[in-house]
């Protein structure tokens, strides 16, 4: 008897130290067991995240970043327009702020973009001759990775250069230096910093036998035959989560680039929900990251699984697509959804 109402006391105080771990980690990102960034070294997985110039100003974000990721990638501080607005102006001071972060607290730091069609500063998408572009191009690459060099581990040199259909998309690049311009930047890439990873990111490229997947692999094999320097590819993966993940026809992509020696990267993984959320949407939604994480860590995997952002609050969906929402792990008022520990559970069953 005694020994029940012993046990009473340490039986609440367990269960009170329960509910405070549970809702620290709700908040935080970790568990009792150890922190997703541990689980994720410990996998052998890149676990990343796309972040905002303002999130390493703010001390809880940082800290629920350092706990979290092993990789960041700025989601639109080192675009053009904001690196260097005008020709003469660079705007370094976001960028080395992110890049010492990363340093600091020993996570990977990815770069995000230097060849796209979108917010280029009008002296850029205003361009007209390939004798003007081209040293434009080749100078963009080579000051930032030198400035960067040893530093940001890997690059999407360019991104989005095809069409749904698989043709070559009409952007300035294309006008005023023609279908090389992405060999071009690739070279100018290797020769300012020999060791960063290049990658060509795209969307809507993530399974073999459809037309885009199938002429990003040929553009990509044309660039290895070549001798072009490219290192991986990112499959970009911004998905709908009632399109059930085809994963046979991922693997088979994921395994095609892997036997032209490269690596493959999701780059910037969210599965949007048509709004409302239903609990059936949201199973949908799990299943969808759950399949894609195993894909991940898997033997012959990706083994990088980077988010464009954890949270609804600041996601970039709504804006883009009308009616859809609830992409990423945590909801508009920061509270991990029941997705989270899905993954969790994935990455530490994870053993590369
Ligand atoms: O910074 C201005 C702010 O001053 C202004 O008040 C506000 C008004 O709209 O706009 C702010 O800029 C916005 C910027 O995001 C920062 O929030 C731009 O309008 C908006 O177009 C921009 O959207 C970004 C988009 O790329 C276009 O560059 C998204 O945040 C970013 O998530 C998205 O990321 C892309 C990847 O780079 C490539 N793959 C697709 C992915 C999603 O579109």
């Amino acid at each position: 008897m005694k020994l029940v109402n012993a046990a009473r006391p340490a039986a609440a105080l367990f269960s009170v130290a329960t509910a405070v771990t549970v809702i620290f980690a709700s908040l935080t990102g970790c568990s009792a067991l150890g922190t997703v960034r541990q689980k994720a070294d410990h996998a052998g997985l890149t676990y990343g995240t796309a972040i905002q110039a303002g999130d390493i100003l703010d001390p809880d974000t940082k800290k629920f970043i350092v706990k979290n990721f092993n990789l960041i990638v700025p989601e639109n501080t080192m675009k053009w327009a904001n690196l260097r607005p005008t020709k003469k102006f660079w705007n370094w001071s976001d960028m080395d702020h992110m890049v010492e972060f990363a340093e600091q607290n020993r996570i990977a730091m990815k770069g995000h973009t230097f060849v796209w069609h979108q917010q280029n500063p009008p002296y850029v998408s205003g361009l007209q001759t390939r004798e003007e572009a081209l040293p434009l191009l080749i100078e963009q690459i080579t000051e930032v990775m030198k400035r960067y060099r040893g530093r940001i581990r890997e690059y999407d040199v360019a991104n989005e250069v095809l069409n749904e259909d698989g043709t070559l998309r009409n952007t300035v690049w294309l006008r005023t230096i023609g279908p090389e311009y992405i060999d071009v930047a690739f070279k100018a890439a290797r020769a300012a910093d020999p060791d960063a990873k290049l990658l060509l990111n795209d969307y809507s490229n993530e399974y073999a036998g459809t037309a885009k997947g199938d002429a990003f692999y040929e553009l990509v094999r044309g660039m290895v035959e070549r001798g072009i320097p490219i290192d991986g590819v990112g499959l970009q993966l911004h998905m709908i989560a009632e399109n059930p993940l085809r994963r046979d026809a991922l693997e088979e992509n994921i395994a095609r680039f892997n036997a032209l020696g490269l690596y493959v990267s999701f780059t910037e993984v969210d599965v949007r929900i048509l709004m409302p959320v239903t609990p059936e949407k949201e199973a949908e939604q799990t299943a969808f990251y759950e399949g894609l994480l195993e894909a991940a860590t898997g033997a012959e995997g990706a083994g990088s699984f980077i988010l464009w952002g954890w949270r609804d609050a600041k996601s970039w969906i709504p804006a883009t697509f009308a009616g859809y929402g609830s992409a990423h792990p945590f909801d508009v008022k920061g509270k991990q959804k029941p997705l989270y520990d899905a993954m969790v559970k994935v990455i530490s069953n994870a053993k590369r």
